[in-house]
């Protein structure tokens, strides 16, 4: 682009080197999907999910077809997620993945597309789970 502007250099990281990029079989009861699109911009994350019995994280990935900021974002969350537990995992706002990547206002939309896409894979894998025992 013309108006060429510094990004800063977690963003560079992330997506230079994202983290976790692949997929997980979305229908393995262990596995949470979460596909979500940006109206502002029209792109489209899907981050996953896989989970022990206790609800506890033990792996994550993505792939965004999207801007380096949601890249990076989708990169960041799926770093933060692993260990944690999913009750834990839908807290994360986007407003913390935007100050560690230092996302200027414009990009905002970008992490909130993370956070989003993890509330959607965790609510995926409980309404799995739920119709499984159903
Ligand atoms: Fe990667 Fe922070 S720079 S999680
Ligand atoms: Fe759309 Fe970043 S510009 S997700």
């Amino acid at each position: 682009a013309a108006t060429a502007r510094a990004y800063h250099k977690n963003v560079v990281d992330h997506f230079e080197k994202p983290r976790n990029v692949g997929s997980f079989d979305k229908k393995d009861l262990n596995v949470g999907t979460g596909l979500v699109g940006a109206p502002a911009c029209g792109d489209v994350m899907k981050l996953q999910i896989k989970v022990d019995d206790d609800g506890n994280i033990v792996d994550s990935c993505f792939k965004t077809f999207g801007c380096g900021s949601a890249i990076a974002s989708s990169s960041v969350v799926t770093e933060w997620v692993k260990g944690q537990h999913i009750d834990q995992a839908v807290t994360i706002k986007n407003n913390e993945i935007a100050k560690h990547l230092n996302l200027p206002p414009v990009k905002l939309h970008c992490s909130m597309l993370a956070e989003d896409a993890i509330k959607a894979a965790v609510d995926d894998l409980k309404k799995k789970r739920a119709e499984a025992k159903a």
